[in-house]
């Protein structure tokens, strides 16, 4: 029998439960692939999932292993599946888990093209942050041109594709990110970047914003203090605390729980390649680090996309 590295948990807790296993290598089942990862990131939703926060909403099978973001090469194909081949590159979301090891087998339906013009280990940062951001930016946010889009939150993973997808949507993004990460969020695009380490943000804020984007989890009093900085008539999207406008004040506002849809999967790809959309690795570590990883980022202490090599 084969068997591979994985990093798994067989209870919740804190991130010392993570353990590297050796485990028999999958074979793909019917309507599947066996997908040889070059790479997985780090989403702090698995850090949630992990320490058995999200149990009302996933019902995870112990042992569990981590990891949604698929980044790899086609390694077996399983009966039914059209469309790939041997030695494809691929990524996808896989809600299941299972990419934190060196095979994980997936529905072919989830896997598109990986973009040809970036490392594929890299590609692993952009389904589940490229995905979120697809949505908040675009079908919630429904950026464009002309308008004033603030940011909240502009340094994480998901961060770094909202500012660039804002301005390539045509709007004028103002972000908030710390002094660690404002270069790369100018470098990403925005046209000013305010400190939120340095004071309040509506007194650094020049006027209010058509819509807010906000990627922070936030108490409930900076939650309301943030509602006042969008424009009657404006839109909140939230992909972390729910954010509620004054009843007057003629704001929508979304909390949003983004989902797996390949096609704007494949549209992040085609932008990627386009030079549109650029990929933000802050670090790259080998998965035997995946615990130190949700330890760093329970701290505060990671930025940008962090991703896990087998
Ligand atoms: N609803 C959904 O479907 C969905 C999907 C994905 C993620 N999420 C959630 O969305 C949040 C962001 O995800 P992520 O992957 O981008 O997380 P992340 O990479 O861990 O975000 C870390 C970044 O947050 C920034 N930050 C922390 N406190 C801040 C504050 N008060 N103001 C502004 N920025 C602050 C830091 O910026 P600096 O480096 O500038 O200090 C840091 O770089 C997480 O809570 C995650 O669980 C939700």
């Amino acid at each position: 029998m084969t068997m591979m590295k994985t990093a798994r948990i067989h209870e919740y807790g804190d991130a010392s439960v993570i353990r590297y296993d050796a485990v028999p290598r999958p074979r793909p089942g019917s309507d599947e692939v066996l997908v040889r990862i070059a790479a997985t990131s780090f989403n702090p939703t698995e850090a949630a999932l992990r320490a058995g926060l999200l149990q009302s909403f996933f019902t995870l099978d112990l042992p569990y292993t981590l990891g949604w973001d698929v980044a790899g090469t086609v390694a077996e194909i399983g009966a039914g599946v059209e469309g790939f081949a041997v030695g494809d590159r691929v990524i996808g979301r896989f809600d299941g888990g299972g990419a934190a090891a060196e095979y994980v087998r997936v529905p072919a339906a989830l896997l598109v093209a990986a973009p040809v013009s970036v490392p594929l280990a890299h590609a692993a940062a952009l389904p589940v942050a490229g995905l979120t951001a697809w949505q908040a930016v675009l079908e919630h946010g429904k950026a464009a041109a002309g308008q004033r889009v603030l940011v909240n939150g502009a340094g994480g993973g998901v961060g770094g594709f909202v500012t660039q997808l804002a301005k390539h949507a045509g709007a004028e993004v103002i972000a908030t990110a710390g002094p660690r990460s404002t270069e790369a969020v100018l470098r990403q695009g925005a046209d000013q970047v305010i400190d939120y380490t340095a004071g309040p943000l509506g007194t650094a804020l020049d006027g209010p914003v058509d819509t807010l984007l906000n990627l922070v989890p936030l108490s409930p009093p900076e939650a309301a203090a943030l509602a006042p900085l969008v424009r009657p008539g404006g839109r909140i999207v939230s992909i972390a605390s729910p954010i509620e406008p004054a009843a007057d004040a003629e704001v929508r506002a979304v909390h949003m729980v983004a989902r797996n849809d390949v096609a704007h999967l494949a549209a992040l790809v085609e932008l990627v390649d386009a030079g549109a959309l650029g990929i933000d690795i802050s670090d790259s570590r080998p998965l035997a680090d995946l615990a130190d990883v949700h330890r760093l980022s329970e701290a505060g202490r990671i930025r940008g996309k962090v991703i896990l090599i087998p």
